[in-house]
């Protein structure tokens, strides 16, 4: 049995993919957060992109989908992302951790880091390397999660992994990184920032999407896919939740939620930072 990680969470992009598909089709105000970060940027079109901790690939195949004539480019530290990023025609895929990344100076005109820096142990270093590879002038732009974002399916799955003696494993979360910090974190680095939020919840009407979302947080709860109790587990989560809808018949199980884009601009090297 192993320890789960931010490496074994991103080998497969399965859970990811859940999350995603979840917050597109249970979000109590519709939202697609692809388009607006897309607007938060507002791009020309002929951009040179770099998308950091890009997952699915999902913004990139979104820009392309939507006439973006400059180029592309993934990064994750997960090789599982950077083939899908690269199956994106018109997109290139790298390996690399934000904290070093793989490319020179001033490279690039818009960087995107969306829903990764929460991740990271030291986010400060990350976005002193966004600053460095993006040409003065260009955007930065980071999307984390407001703090207890789905936090009630969160415990919920929580407290029947500490049944198995299971707690969140050190080094997946870093709940320092939310909305309520990265506008200040930015600030410091860029001396500037501008903040796009968005305030929403998840809304399950039945139980089976609320079972399916809280099997996509089992490792970030310390439950390894490969756990010997896993079945049991998810049958415990799946009584859980079922016995809260058969308790509660016609109301949905909603879980407030939320996100910021925060957006900064490169300044030029000369320019001294407060
Ligand atoms: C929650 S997913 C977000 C994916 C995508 N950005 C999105 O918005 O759907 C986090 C991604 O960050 C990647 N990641 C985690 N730590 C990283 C690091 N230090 N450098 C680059 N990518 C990292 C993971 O492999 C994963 O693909």
């Amino acid at each position: 049995m192993t320890t789960p990680s931010l490496a074994s969470e991103y080998t497969s992009l399965d859970p990811l993919q859940v999350r995603i598909d979840t917050h597109r089709r249970f979000s109590e105000i519709t939202d697609d957060v692809n388009q607006v970060v897309a607007e938060a940027l507002r791009l020309g079109g002929g951009e040179y992109l770099v998308d950091i901790g890009c997952g699915t690939g999902e913004f990139l195949a979104h820009l392309m989908h939507h006439g973006h004539q400059g180029p592309l480019a993934g990064i994750d530290t997960s090789p599982a992302a950077v083939a899908a990023a690269a199956q994106v025609p018109g997109v290139d895929g790298f390996r690399g951790a934000a904290e070093d990344l793989p490319l020179a100076d001033s490279v690039c005109d818009v960087l995107t880091a969306r829903h990764m820096l929460y991740h990271l142990t030291d986010p400060m270093r990350a976005l002193r390397e966004f600053r460095r590879v993006t040409k003065p002038g260009g955007t930065v732009c980071v999307v984390v999660n407001h703090p207890r974002t789905c936090q009630r399916t969160h415990d919920l799955v929580a407290g029947i992994a500490e049944q198995y003696e299971l707690t969140a494993p050190a080094g997946m979360i870093n709940e320092d990184v939310n909305s309520d910090t990265v506008p200040d974190m930015m600030t410091e680095v860029f001396g500037n920032a501008a903040v796009h939020r968005m305030d929403n919840a998840l809304i399950f009407p039945t139980p089976e999407p609320a079972i399916r979302f809280a099997e996509s947080l089992f490792s970030f709860c310390g439950i390894a896919s490969d756990h010997p109790q896993y079945t049991r587990i998810r049958a415990d989560v799946e009584a859980k939740l079922g016995g809260w809808f058969h308790d509660n018949p016609g109301q949905t199980w909603r879980d407030p939620k939320g996100y910021t884009v925060t957006t900064a601009i490169r300044p030029a090297p000369s320019e001294t930072l407060p």
